[in-house]
């Protein structure tokens, strides 16, 4: 039978969850998501009116199928977790099941196992806020929401993926390099997957042949990145300055040789990477190499 994977971070069609849920589709895996919870509603009226059936569609010409949407909070663990004023928050009443260990239940009890874990999901309350001027609330929240919930998740999902299965996230230079503007704990935040990459990459390959690597990828307009106010900036600056001069896409649409970074998931979460653990992937026309401006 085909793979299948759980994607947790899609919202809509803009972003890298998508694109590598499309590469996915189109290497025949099975798509199951995970959609942040306030955004449930919009995103599933949207599959249904057919506003995403333009970028369903795949290489072959078929509309990507996706299986099921899982409401999804990633900073809950479990309903213990969840303090009353969001138990009784409008957006979060109407849904049920959404922390990070009843979503793993529930996928458990529809499908039995998966064999790959996409996390393509960050958050950061204070991300405009430089790091001085950002308070230990809004700190812990990037932290939380960006990188425990991948600790998190690969906790609850690692008893039902299949060995020989991968996990993937997206992470993003600001962890390793000055990039002024990615403020909030967004830059540590990153700093964190990337070092938990490595541990998690050992704890899940010697218990269960479980792969985890991150790609670090370049920058997209995507929701989240508008949200941080710099990114057409970003995207100017890596056309100008980077080796390849050229956008990342998302997949919205085919254009043949742009869906880099969902090309690049999928490759990372096959068997051709089978040795590949551990490890930061930059898929960001190599921007990453370069030393000075040009
Ligand atoms: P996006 O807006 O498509 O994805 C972020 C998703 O996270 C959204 O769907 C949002 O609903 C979800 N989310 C936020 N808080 C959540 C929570 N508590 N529980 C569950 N879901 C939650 O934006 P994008 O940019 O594609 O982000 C995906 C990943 O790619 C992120 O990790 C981001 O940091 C990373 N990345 C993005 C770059 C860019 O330039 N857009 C560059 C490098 C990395």
């Amino acid at each position: 039978r085909g793979k299948r994977a759980f994607i947790a971070g899609v919202a809509d069609d803009n972003g890298y969850g998508w694109a590598i849920a499309k590469s996915l589709a189109a290497a025949g895996a099975e798509i199951l998501i995970g959609t942040w919870v306030p955004a449930l509603n919009i995103f599933e009226s949207s599959l249904r009116r057919g506003k995403f059936d333009e970028s369903r569609k795949l290489p072959d010409g078929s509309l990507m199928e996706i299986t099921k949407v899982y409401p999804l909070d990633a900073v809950f663990d479990s309903l213990d977790d969840v303090p009353e004023d969001v138990k009784t928050n409008k957006r979060y009443a109407g849904s049920s099941n959404w922390t990070v260990q009843e979503v793993a239940e529930s996928v458990k009890q529809d499908f039995g196992s998966i064999d790959i874990l996409v996390h393509s999901l960050a958050n950061g309350p204070e991300v405009t806020k430089p790091l001085l001027e950002t308070s230990r609330k809004g700190y812990l929240a990037a932290i939380s929401a960006s990188s425990y919930s991948f600790v998190s998740l690969l906790k609850h999902f690692l008893p039902i993926m299949n060995p020989g299965g991968a996990s993937i996230s997206l992470t993003y230079i600001a962890s390793e390099r000055i990039i002024p503007g990615y403020g909030g704990g967004m830059s540590s935040a990153k700093a964190s997957l990337e070092s938990d990459t490595r541990v998690l990459a050992f704890e899940a390959g010697r218990k269960h042949k479980i792969r985890v690597n991150t790609i670090s990828a370049g920058p997209l307009g995507s929701r989240a990145a508008k949200a941080i106010g710099f990114i057409d900036m970003m995207i100017n600056y890596s056309l100008a300055n980077a080796p390849l001069q050229k956008e990342l896409h998302a997949g919205k649409l085919i254009i043949n040789g742009t869906e880099e970074v969902g090309n690049a998931a999928a490759f990372l979460v096959s068997p051709l990477a089978s040795a590949i653990t551990g490890a930061v992937v930059y898929v960001d026309n190599g921007l990453n190499a370069m030393g000075v401006g040009v």
